[in-house]
């Protein structure tokens, strides 16, 4: 630890009124330092005094900071700190068994919002190697977010970080990389603020570095334009509309620095918070409730910083097989008959389905946990019926139940009432809302673990009433059709009108933070709604999925709205209520890789999109850039054309089927990204930057992404075109691979910027040199392709006798609970070597199955022609085909778990 700054800290204040250029004496405002020019903060450099809106002179001046009409466009602040605006150490850090401790005083007397802490207390923990903790508080009562992330407890051996502290002009900690030296971030800023319902933390980000992340909001770009942009976070019923906060909530930022190397940032916080970021480069972070809790993983690459940031925050366990199918859904089919339609569709095309999906429409008059007589009655026996065919149900649930129903015959409301489950009113009875089915409902306080006991009860009579396999809870953030309580709405209290509001979306300012929601003052068995919102949905998550594994006895999927740091333990994520548009088509390339950042990899938007009705060209493009998320789902809302890939007649129904017969081909390779996901914390679908991060060109790039390190997806995303650019970074071979299942059309393609081809039918695809693939004969659904015959692709990373490719493959039963814990799976890797030998190894095999599963052919793309004879484990096989810098070898019966060796002559 270095630290600089004179050794002994006096408060000694100055009392001194800045304003624009002049500074005269007053009593009643202490600064430390006097702002001279030399130490003014440049336009860019500058943080806003007064975020909230309507500025004026007097009331900046009030504050004790600048007042400056910017005249140019761009959102720089008029109203801005001077640079000792903050707090002062009062003493030496203080060392602690494992960091530092630093006792802090404001040295400015005038409130911003009032209740301002004179007293700061900072702490630093080096919790590992490679991730650091700052946290700062006063010494009032303040929620802490109930996730613990456990550490060393003591010093760390080789910490990759190395932590200065800076006493002038204001408090300031530093933090460095160790190996580069260069600056990971640094508060050294005016602005420090810590008061009742107000906390800022200006921040400095490293020169010449990116910054992504930060979530849930629709971003139109992945690396964020620094232009004084704020998003703000507050979990909404919102679909995409820019910077305004959606569903949930994800206080993650990742920095790419000049040098190539990251970082990630966390603060874990759960109220209303916003990130202001600034040209310096900056970003400003506002929280109205709880602490500082900052967390700071140091990577190096951006893959590590993403395994360091799930292996603090937790990971999602592998899904199952069938999830990672597709999915087909809407809201409004309205009858069984129009579902069956659907799926009818889907069978006379062949176009792969493994799960059909119901909306609120099954439900009679929208109550959780029933089926429609009437429209829907046939809807258990069909269940049954696809099941037959290897197809499984999911159906959605919302959070609220119904108070209203006639004879109090309603057993979710009757037992909820017995349990005890309900948020209440400071008052202490139930908060009423309306929600589905638009009528009074009681929102369950899923803190509560009663709750989890009364839900989980519900969803095991429910699921012996419709055999489902998933569950989706949606509405979760919480959404309320109205303000607060239907009848009182919110009690005038700073809980609900908090003094600062987050730059998060109030439709009628007169709701404050209800707005669309219920009160912060509404009272859960853990805490205030004020703390507990924005983790509504991620404490409904663990019960849901427990309730669907009790029921089910397998694995079980639950799809989740809303989501909070750490929600991927236990669910997967879709974008929400997306457009149907280009731009939102364009746009959720991006979510779905913020999301992979977030650690909730299971993602995927609305295929064809929810809102409005999509077009042909549109949907075509959407199911081929769908049959790449990694939850795959075509959704649709009430009242839209239909949109089911089968609906649009021959041509759009191939294209989908080709789409989709390439990621069913692909399937074991996507399992295997999802147990590298669980057992390392790897992304699924990460940025090109995330592999290449040395390679300045892929920082920008957000329309083209990777499955893994082998395989590069390029979309077309703009409508009309029939070829795009596509950036395949130089340093590796890349192989185009379009028309993936036909083997002899895959050629190795230049690097570079290059102009592709992409008709209506086509989706780029190309596979990197250097990897090997592990591929599986697909078929109409995961039940039938899973017994079909392995490949292996063998990508080789140099032309010519040197060349090699390595990957691996897990695989298991795709419906047992625990497997990697409990050891019942297959886990084997292969690679062909410089000896051109292709072996292939078992690591684990503990699942059964896989006595019954045989690879059968064998494509190495990029190496020379001429192999002369090729033995299979000593013997001669003679079905292959060696032309065009391709081999490809058939009729092999190469049992899945035995190892085997075939050598090239
Ligand atoms: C919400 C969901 C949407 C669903 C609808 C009806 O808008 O986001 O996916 O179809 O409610 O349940």
């Amino acid at each position: 630890m270095v630290w600089e700054g004179a050794k002994c800290f006096l408060f000694v204040p100055l009392f001194i009124l800045v304003t624009g250029e002049n500074c005269h004496f007053s009593n009643n405002i202490s600064i430390v330092e006097p702002l001279t020019e030399e130490g003014a903060l440049s336009v860019a450099e500058r943080i806003d005094c007064h975020p909230e809106p309507d500025v004026s002179r007097e009331k900046c001046e009030s504050r004790g900071c600048f007042y400056e009409i910017v005249e140019e466009e761009g959102g720089a602040p008029w109203c801005y700190y001077p640079t000792g605006y903050g707090y002062m150490m009062l003493d030496e850090p203080a060392e602690t068994h494992d960091g530092y401790m630093v006792h802090l005083r404001r040295s400015v007397s005038l409130p911003m919002f009032g209740g301002e802490s004179q007293d700061l207390w900072v702490q630093v923990f080096f919790q590992t190697d490679n991730r650091l903790r700052i946290l700062i508080t006063d010494d009032k009562p303040r929620f802490q977010v109930p996730i613990e992330i456990p550490s060393l407890g003591g010093m760390p051996s080789n910490p990759e970080y190395t932590v200065s502290f800076t006493s002038s002009p204001t408090f300031g900690i530093r933090v460095n990389r160790r190996s580069s030296g260069e600056l990971v971030l640094d508060t050294s800023l005016p602005g420090l603020v810590f008061s009742d319902q107000f906390i800022q933390l200006p921040i400095r980000l490293p020169t010449g570095s990116n910054l992504y992340g930060w979530g849930e909001n629709e971003q139109l770009s992945f690396s964020h334009d620094m232009n004084w942009n704020t998003f703000g976070l507050y979990g909404r019923d919102q679909p995409p509309s820019g910077a305004t906060n959606m569903y949930g909530v994800h206080p993650r930022l990742t920095i790419l620095d000049k040098n190539g190397d990251t970082a990630g940032l966390l603060f874990l916080n759960s109220a209303a918070q916003e990130i202001s970021l600034t040209p310096m480069p900056g970003a400003i972070y506002r929280t109205i409730g709880g602490l500082l809790d900052v967390y700071i993983f140091l990577g190096p690459s951006p893959e590590s910083v993403v395994q360091q940031y799930t292996g603090a925050i937790g990971r999602t366990p592998i899904p199952p097989y069938w999830s990672l199918g597709f999915h087909l859904c809407r809201y409004g089919y309205d009858s069984l008959e129009n579902m069956q339609a659907a799926r009818d569709r889907m069978v006379m095309y062949k176009i792969p389905q493994d799960a059909q999906w119901g909306d609120i429409d099954i439900m009679e008059r929208q109550l959780d946990f029933t089926i429609d007589a009437e429209r829907f009655g046939g809807l258990a026996e069909y269940v049954r019926v696809i099941k037959e065919e290897g197809v499984r149900f999911v159906t959605i649930l919302d959070p609220c139940i119904s108070i209203g129903e006639p004879n109090c015959t309603y057993k979710p409301y009757d037992l909820g009432e017995q349990f005890g489950v309900w948020i209440n009113k400071p008052n202490g009875e139930p908060l009423i809302g309306r929600v589905w089915p638009n009528d009074p409902v009681y929102f369950p306080d899923y803190t509560n673990l009663r709750t989890h006991e009364w839900w989980q009860i519900l969803i095991k009579e429910f699921h012996d009433l419709i055999d489902f396999d998933g569950l989706w809870i949606d509405m979760n953030e919480p959404a309320n059709f109205v303000a607060g309580d239907l009848n009182e709405g919110c009690a005038a209290t700073a809980t609900n009108y908090p003094p600062y509001l987050p730059h998060v979306r109030i439709d009628d300012a007169k709701n404050g933070l209800a707005d669309k929601t219920i009160c912060g003052d509404a009272v859960h068995a853990t805490g205030d709604h004020y703390d507990l919102h924005n983790m509504f949905g991620w404490f409904q998550s663990k019960p849901t999925l427990n309730g669907v594994r009790e029921a089910t006895g397998k694995r079980g999927l639950v799809l989740s709205r809303s989501t909070f740091v750490g929600s991927g333990r236990w669910v997967a994520h879709w974008l929400g209520d997306n457009f149907s548009n280009w731009s939102n088509l364009r746009a959720s390339v991006i979510g779905m890789l913020q999301f992979n950042q977030f650690g909730i990899p299971f993602v995927g938007a609305d295929i064809c999109g929810f809102i409005d009705d999509t077009t042909p060209e549109l949907c075509s493009r959407w199911q081929q850039l769908g049959a790449f998320y990694p939850f795959s789902r075509n959704h649709n809302g009430l009242g839209n054309i239909e949109q089911d890939p089968g609906f649009f007649g021959e041509e759009i129904a191939l294209i989908t089927r080709d789409a989709l017969n390439i990621r069913y081909n692909l399937l074991p390779y996507l399992y295997t990204l999802f147990y590298s996901h669980y057992t390392q914390g790897s992304t699924v679908a990460r940025a090109l930057w995330h592999e290449f991060p040395q390679d300045n060109l892929t920082r920008t790039i957000d329309d083209q992404f990777m499955w893994g390190s082998q395989l590069l997806i390029s979309p077309v995303l703009t409508q009309g075109a029939t070829s795009r650019n596509i950036y395949l970074p130089p340093g590796s071979r890349w192989f185009s691979a379009s028309n993936f299942l036909d083997w002899t059309s895959w050629k190795e393609v230049d690097s570079g910027w290059v102009e592709v081809d992409a008709p209506l039918d086509v989706l780029p695809l190309h596979v990197r040199g250097g990897y090997a693939i592990p591929l599986q004969v697909p078929a109409v659904n995961t039940a039938l392709s899973r017994s079909n015959p392995f490949q292996l692709v063998f990508a080789l990373d140099n032309n010519g006798r040197n060349g090699e490719a390595r990957g691996e493959l897990f695989f298991d039963d795709g419906d047992t609970i625990d497997t990697v814990e409990s050891g019942e799976y297959l886990l084997t890797s292969f690679m062909y070597n410089k000896d051109d030998e292709i072996e292939y190894i078992v690591h684990n095999d503990g699942w059964s199955g896989a006595n019954l599963l045989f690879i059968e052919q064998i494509l190495v793309v990029g190496c020379p022609d001429g192999v002369s004879s090729i033995t299979v484990n000593g013997d001669l096989h003679s079905d292959y085909i060696n032309t065009d810098g391709q081999l490809i070898i058939s009729n092999l019966k190469l049992q899945l778990n035995q190892p085997w060796i075939i050598q090239l002559e």
